[in-house]
């Protein structure tokens, strides 16, 4: 039990380690909102304005392409929003690489310069600077083109850089924006281990705590419970019905308890031949069905036997017919069949006509600790999973909202163990 719980610790101790580690954030996948496209949209046709050329462009890098991310809006202007090209022999790729101001005058008269894709849309010169994301990754350049030479005063080149820096901050902006969303998700994810965590360590605690000194006074209780409805002669409409809460309360204690003992320290099988009609019988009748719930049994009279673990079985259909009892919040009916699968397997299925189970819980339902009742620990249907894939099994579910859930547990029948 000691190694059991320190290898637990250990696994949340180093799961916690791994979400402490803040992943990354990747520049290539941020999304850019449409506020932030119509800032860089007004920066490029005030650039074109003031410098009176055709183009000025905001330019994205996507692998080995530039995309014209934003182009101001003129009819003198060759580029549209979304026009990829090949970054070989372009000047945005120089301004890349080397994170430096590239300025062209006149790309006609310059020899490294006079065979770049540009000079066939008509411009022939070009200024263009950086964009950097906080990281120091390329988002791209922000670059001013003229279809004659052009050598851009002191001026001009400083009022491009103030775009720069403008635009620059934008990315800051978005960057930080989402390393928020990213370390609120992480501290919520931390949050909720730290919990979990929390849970196992007092669940832990209170295993044999509660197994061992609690189920002797409760089966005490029970009985007691048990005789006084022998003794008393004519007890009252009130007695009996405390009496009556008394035995559900002592019940659900008990299927507590157990759940405890079977998650925490799960007792070694021990199978043998079970007739489920019989065995369901009793189960039914040691349990205390409340009035608001009307029982409708179905059961199979050609059955065959099935191979299983009774102390085991004994638990998950309490646990499956605790939780359809309290699924009946008005008046409804619980319904148990049994029935044979391909004379391999025998099937229990037990519905209930409750408040049913939202899709989202669907995916949850067997999670150690999931709970959505305000006094349930979460450890039923996680003992009922782990008894299922302990007797080679299935479990089914099929519910709707309002209308009531079937659970359907399938467990090899002695015919099938025989072959
Ligand atoms: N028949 C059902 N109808 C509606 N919801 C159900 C039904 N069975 C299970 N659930 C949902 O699944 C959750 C988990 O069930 P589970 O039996 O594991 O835990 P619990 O009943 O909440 O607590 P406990 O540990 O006392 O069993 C429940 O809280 C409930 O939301
Ligand atoms: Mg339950």
């Amino acid at each position: 039990m000691q190694k059991e719980k320190s290898s637990l610790y250990k696994d949340n101790f180093s799961e916690n380690r791994d979400l402490l580690m803040i992943p990354e954030v990747n520049s290539e996948k941020l999304a850019i909102s449409e506020n932030f496209l119509q800032k860089w949209q007004n920066c490029v046709n005030i650039l074109a304005q003031i410098i009176n050329v055709p183009s000025a462009l905001i330019i994205k890098v996507d692998s080995q392409y530039l995309e014209v991310f934003r182009s101001n809006s003129s009819s003198t202007n060759p580029y549209n929003i979304g026009d990829r090209v090949h970054w070989d022999n372009h000047y945005c790729k120089h301004v890349i690489i080397t994170r430096k101001m590239l300025l062209v005058p006149n790309a006609l008269k310059d020899k490294k310069w006079d065979r770049n894709p540009d000079i066939e849309l008509g411009m022939i010169s070009y200024i263009g600077l950086p964009l950097l994301w906080p990281n120091g990754k390329a988002f791209g350049t922000i670059c001013v083109l003229d279809n004659k030479e052009n050598h851009y005063s002191s001026l001009y080149i400083a009022l491009i850089t103030q775009f720069r820096e403008l635009s620059e901050a934008y990315l800051k902006l978005i960057w930080e924006k989402h390393k928020l969303g990213i370390v609120l998700d992480t501290q919520e994810k931390i949050e909720h281990k730290l919990f979990q965590k929390e849970k196992y360590a007092i669940l832990g605690q209170l295993t044999s705590a509660l197994g061992h000194e609690l189920s002797n006074p409760l089966t005490s209780i029970k009985n007691a419970a048990y005789l006084l409805t022998l003794v008393l002669e004519n007890p009252t409409m009130e007695i009996r019905e405390n009496l009556e809460v008394l035995e559900k309360e002592v019940e659900t204690s008990e299927t507590i308890i157990r759940n405890f003992l079977e998650y925490t320290q799960p007792k070694p099988m021990k199978t043998s031949k079970i007739d489920i009609n019989d065995f369901l019988k009793k189960i039914i009748s040691q349990f205390g069905i409340p009035k608001n719930v009307e029982l409708v049994t179905q059961l199979d009279a050609d059955i065959p036997l099935l191979i299983a673990d009774p102390e085991k079985l004994a638990l998950i259909l309490r646990n499956i017919i605790l939780n359809a009892i309290h699924a009946i919040t008005d008046h409804g009916q619980l319904i148990i069949r049994t029935g044979i699968e391909n004379t391999n397997w025998v099937s229990i299925s037990i519905t209930d006509t409750g408040i049913g189970i939202a899709k989202k819980s669907l995916t949850m339902l067997y999670r150690p600790l999931f709970t959505t009742k305000p006094k349930g620990l979460g450890l039923g249907l996680a003992v009922v999973k782990n008894f299922v894939k302990a007797h080679d099994g299935y479990i089914e579910v099929k519910s709707e909202l309002g209308k009531g859930s079937t659970f359907i547990i399938k467990l090899p029948s002695e015919k099938k163990e025989g072959k």
